[in-house]
């Protein structure tokens, strides 16, 4: 029996090369020996304020991209949050089951809340048992995702163990898997701060999407230090980001890239991460392109997906309403 893996991604802006080299290029490389799960969180998308139309287009393009980057439909289910009603009754129940003290101890709601403590939605707060629903629903064994899920994927841990202890052996308790290389993209204008679709600087990241021209000049633009040698030294953050990319990208080892180096300054790696990011992004786009020419296409991959995923749905849904004395 091959493992099954949950991801999603949220449709809050442009997916970037972080949020490629952390989840979803990981996703592709397993296709073959998992039993794939990949969502459109788009729930999750409504945390914070949001405009409708512009949700809709967001949801168009990630599933767009979905497809363009690899994730065959013959070999993974494919679907959007919001299409499946379940993610949010189940959300709702684990609530009821998730310690307050729990969810105060999220990193991510801390550094989002910031200063809005009064004035942010109770979604932004409870997100996290949502994330659980997405996870547990599908009796998911791992979850493959970038280095700032960990700490989520581990509470839904906590949530599936108190479930189980309080209501009886209901949920399968999942597995967060982070990759080794580029689990954590910084920001190329500030590599001090993590890469965000969020983040307001024209060359802080490099969209997959976005132009050629301007994806080159960002990355030509990286802050880096007034050190010479190229090294991966994490202290130099500018300098190790961009060394996290090209490891990623180019699949060689440390050393291999130290020598590869050997000589040669900040100019010429970063020409060459540039020309690494160009040949992976390119064909995506020509992908991208072709594929959402025809949206009945994706209508129906989405559509098919939500009929595979029903039955492992409605068996976990009756399971859980059946424990908690619903049924
Ligand atoms: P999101 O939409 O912020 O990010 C999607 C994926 O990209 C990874 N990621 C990064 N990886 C490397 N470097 C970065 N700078 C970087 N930024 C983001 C994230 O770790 C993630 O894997 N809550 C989730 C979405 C979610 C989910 C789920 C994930 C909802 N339900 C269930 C897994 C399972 C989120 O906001 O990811």
């Amino acid at each position: 029996m091959k493992k099954r893996v949950f991801s999603g991604i949220q449709p809050s802006g442009h997916l970037h090369i972080g949020n490629y080299l952390g989840s979803i290029r990981n996703w592709v490389r397993d296709l073959d020996s998992r039993d794939n799960i990949f969502c459109v969180v788009d729930q999750h998308a409504i945390t914070v304020d949001y405009d409708p139309s512009e949700l809709r287009a967001n949801v168009r393009e990630l599933v767009g991209l979905y497809l363009a980057c690899g994730l065959d439909p013959d070999k993974c289910n494919l679907f959007v949050q919001s299409h499946i009603p379940e993610h949010t009754e189940l959300a709702w129940l684990l609530t009821c089951v998730t310690p307050m003290g729990w969810l105060e101890r999220m990193t991510q709601f801390k550094d989002k809340v910031g200063s809005k403590r009064e004035r942010v939605g109770t979604g932004l707060f409870t997100y996290p048992t949502l994330m659980a629903a997405d996870i547990l629903l599908y009796q998911s064994h791992e979850v493959p995702v970038g280095d700032d899920q960990k700490q989520h994927v581990e509470l839904t841990r906590d949530i599936a163990e108190r479930f189980n202890h309080k209501f009886g052996e209901v949920f399968v308790v999942p597995e967060p898997v982070i990759p080794e290389v580029g689990a954590r993209i910084m920001g190329f204008d500030d590599p001090t701060v993590k890469m965000s679709k969020s983040a307001e600087g024209q060359h802080h990241s490099v969209a997959l999407l976005d132009d050629l021209k301007k994806a080159r000049k960002t990355i030509m633009r990286a802050v880096t230090d007034s050190g010479r040698d190229i090294v991966f030294d994490p202290e130099r953050a500018g300098l190790y980001n961009l060394l996290s990319v090209y490891q990623a990208l180019t699949g060689q080892s440390r050393d291999e890239i130290a020598t590869h180096f050997e000589g040669k300054g900040y100019g010429d790696l970063k020409k060459e991460v540039a020309e690494a990011v160009i040949a992976e992004i390119e064909p995506i786009q020509a992908r991208y392109r072709e594929l959402t020419a025809d949206p009945s296409h994706i209508d129906g991959v989405l559509a098919q997906s939500v009929a595979n995923l029903r039955p492992i749905v409605d068996q976990t849904m009756d399971a859980v309403r059946r424990a908690m004395g619903h049924r």
